[in-house]
């Protein structure tokens, strides 16, 4: 799926999300914030002048969130991504409010919205990570120019097609048609066994 459906899925469906901020201290700092636009050039948020986060967001615009959608763990869906964001004052706020009505009720009148701002998150790389599928369902995206450092486990030529790892792995994502083990990446849970178990040590952790 294109980043632009995965950051609308993010608007749309999940719309309430956790974001991960740095203080002065760098210390990370988390806090609940709604995601109330998106298009292909990233997701939209707004904060009030006066808050913690932010100064926050002005001082570091860095951010890492993560939103998730299901009933439990096994039905669930999350988007993790993380980015750089930009302040865009108080342009799209109208749009905001009439494609978000619920904001009416927290800021009622013209007056109190004077305080808003809105972000935009321009550039950013995550992952959709799905655990209603069988087996598990994972891609990465990117969008705004940035570039996608997620790792990953690979075998390498040093496999003689023993099936050690294919046997042992919890998802069943191990590909052993050809006589060189081969791994889906869109399946696997990252959890090390196959490295683990390999006697060839032909299996390695890679960066994008
Ligand atoms: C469901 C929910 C959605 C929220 N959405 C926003 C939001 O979109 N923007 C915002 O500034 N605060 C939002 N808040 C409030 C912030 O989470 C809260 O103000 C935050 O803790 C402030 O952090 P700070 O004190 O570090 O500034 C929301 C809270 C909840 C419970």
């Amino acid at each position: 799926m294109s980043a632009e459906k995965y950051l609308q899925m993010m608007q749309q469906d999940i719309h309430t999300v956790i974001f991960a901020t740095t203080d002065e201290n760098h210390f990370p700092v988390t806090c609940v914030i709604d995601i109330m636009l998106s298009d292909k050039d990233g997701l939209y948020f707004l904060t009030a002048k006066g808050k913690a986060f932010y100064e926050r967001l002005k001082n570091q615009p860095f951010i890492s969130i993560t939103g998730m959608k299901g009933a439990d763990t096994l039905s669930s869906k999350s988007i993790t991504l993380r980015g750089e964001v930009r302040e865009i004052g108080q342009q799209r706020l109208s749009e905001i409010f009439e494609k978000n009505p619920y904001m009416e009720v927290i800021y009622p009148n013209r007056e109190s919205r004077t305080a808003l701002t809105v972000f935009q998150i321009y550039k950013g790389s995550g992952e959709f990570f799905d655990l209603s599928r069988k087996p598990i369902f994972r891609e990465q995206f990117s969008f705004g120019g940035m570039g996608n450092h997620a790792s990953y486990f690979f075998v390498t030529d040093k496999c003689n097609g023993c099936n050690l790892c294919a046997n042992s792995c919890p998802q069943n994502c191990i590909d052993i048609s050809a006589c060189h083990a081969k791994i889906k990446q869109e399946h696997c849970l990252h959890c090390g066994k196959c490295k683990e178990i390999c006697p060839l040590q032909a299996v390695e952790r890679r960066t994008l």
